[in-house]
């Protein structure tokens, strides 16, 4: 009896690593991986809603918000930008095992009530901030009472917005921050192939307005590339040193050690819930971003999972330095959304981009049409919160 539990509790510390272990040699056979996460989604009390499949379903987006919520970017509106084909929309995402909790805006307000919720990351967390306006715009009988602080239009050239939802005396804030870490001037002595540093240890000045909210979505990544860094004379920098020769694999590490460091030390880990969200994947055929790759032809997504690429750096660092974090009260979670982004190749704005897009533009195949694939990433958040309670105990830490 006793020899039967130790053997089922080595199972137990066995098949996450087996995982894990597999996921890094056998990265292409999925089915078998899948099997293995039905198998442990039913063993632990929480479900893994990273992995599952895309099922059709005809009422999938009119529960959530149409093309004419106010707070989409013109960009991500790809109906109204000339998208004919509306399956994109239909696609509910339907993990192993278990079901999403339906998304209940009314709730969502009601648990974020006088709260703060921040987004700070690149352009694809602004497209997964304007989701979550229009899902939680749902809960509001009068959109004017919903509006930007400082008067601004939510457009792709502001660094901060944030919308306050009057009712409720709410804000979801939006900052702009692709490298976390401040970008800026080189030091005075430096080599002149160096145009810009990023300074891996320290972060974005925008931080110090990231203290004391309840809920904050991070995101980094895709501008970790060697492209838009060194290719571009942006090197990195650390203590008033350049180096010249760290990679971008290296100083992206980095920056998530200063982000951590940072957390533990502004957070308050019984308030707030951190999120790192994991790659969001691009679908580029034929050629790069700027390099004449395309995406339109896509209709469906992807329905052979051993297609898939396999697991960016980026995850790996990010899920890594998360799991540091899992200690004491602290709610910090990797939000890992790639898996079912890589199948959404169908799902971007391709050649349907911003009104006034010459004819012959790059295709956008790295943002989302929305309502699309980031209502879903908003659906794995807000289902998450429910399961730690988010907004019963936490609103008023003073008098609680
Ligand atoms: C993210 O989820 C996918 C699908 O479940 C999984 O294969 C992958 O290993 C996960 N990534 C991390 C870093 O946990
Ligand atoms: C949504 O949440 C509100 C407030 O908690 C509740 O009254 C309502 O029944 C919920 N709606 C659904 C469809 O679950
Ligand atoms: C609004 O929320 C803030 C905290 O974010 C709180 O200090 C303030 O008292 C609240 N105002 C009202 C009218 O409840
Ligand atoms: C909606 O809110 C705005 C701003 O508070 C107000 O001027 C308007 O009268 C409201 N409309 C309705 C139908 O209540
Ligand atoms: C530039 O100045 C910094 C700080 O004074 C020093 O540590 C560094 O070695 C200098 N770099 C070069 C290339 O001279
Ligand atoms: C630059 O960074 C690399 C790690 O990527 C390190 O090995 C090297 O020592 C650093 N160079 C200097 C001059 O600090
Ligand atoms: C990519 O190019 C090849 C060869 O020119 C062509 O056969 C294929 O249809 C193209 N794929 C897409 C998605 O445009
Ligand atoms: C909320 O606070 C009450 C009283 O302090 C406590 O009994 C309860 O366990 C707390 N709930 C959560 C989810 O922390």
């Amino acid at each position: 009896m006793k020899r039967e539990l130790t053997y089922a509790l080595s199972f137990l510390v066995l098949l996450p690593s087996s995982i894990l272990f597999f996921s890094f040699v056998y990265p292409l056979d999925r089915q078998f991986l899948s099997r293995f996460a039905l198998l442990a989604s039913h063993i632990g009390e929480e479900c893994d809603h990273s992995i599952g499949r895309w099922v059709w379903d005809e009422t999938y987006p009119q529960q959530l918000y149409d093309e004419n919520c106010p707070f989409l970017d013109p960009g991500f509106r790809c109906r109204q930008n000339g998208r004919r084909d509306e399956g994109y929309r239909k696609w509910r995402w339907q993990p192993y095992g278990c079901d999403i909790p339906r998304f209940n805006a009314s709730d969502l307000l009601e648990r974020g009530r006088n709260g703060r919720i921040v987004f700070a990351g690149d352009s694809v967390g602004r497209n997964q901030w304007e989701s979550f306006l229009c899902m939680l715009a749902k809960g509001v009988s009068n959109t004017s009472e919903i509006y930007e602080v400082n008067g601004n239009p939510i457009t792709k050239h502001k660094g901060y917005l944030a919308m306050r939802f009057q009712e409720y005396n709410m804000t979801v804030e939006y900052y702009r921050t692709p490298f976390l870490c401040i970008i800026g001037r080189p030091p005075l002595n430096s080599s002149n192939q160096v145009r810009r540093t990023i300074k891996l240890d320290q972060l974005h000045w925008y931080s110090t307005r990231w203290v004391g909210a309840d809920v904050l979505i991070f995101n980094s990544g895709h501008w970790w590339n060697s492209d838009k860094t060194i290719k571009s004379s942006t090197y990195f920098q650390e203590g008033g040193k350049v180096n010249m020769t760290m990679n971008v694999k290296e100083a992206f590490r980095r920056s998530l050690e200063t982000w951590k460091s940072w957390a533990l030390h502004n957070l308050d880990p019984r308030r707030s819930f951190v999120f790192f969200r994991g790659f969001s994947s691009v679908h580029y055929w034929n050629g790069t971003w700027n390099g004449g790759g395309l995406c339109d032809v896509e209709t469906e997504p992807e329905n052979d999972p051993k297609r898939i690429e396999t697991e960016p750096f980026h995850n790996i660092f990010i899920s890594r330095v998360v799991k540091q974090m899992q200690y004491g009260s602290w709610k910090v979670h990797f939000l890992n959304i790639t898996y079912l982004s890589v199948l959404r190749k169908d799902g971007h704005p391709s050649k349907y981009r911003e009104p006034g897009t010459p004819p012959g533009a790059p295709e956008d195949c790295s943002h989302w049409c929305l309502p699309g694939v980031p209502d879903t990433w908003n659906e794995l958040l807000y289902a998450q919160l429910l399961s730690e309670k988010f907004g019963f105990n936490n609103s008023f830490p003073e008098s609680g």
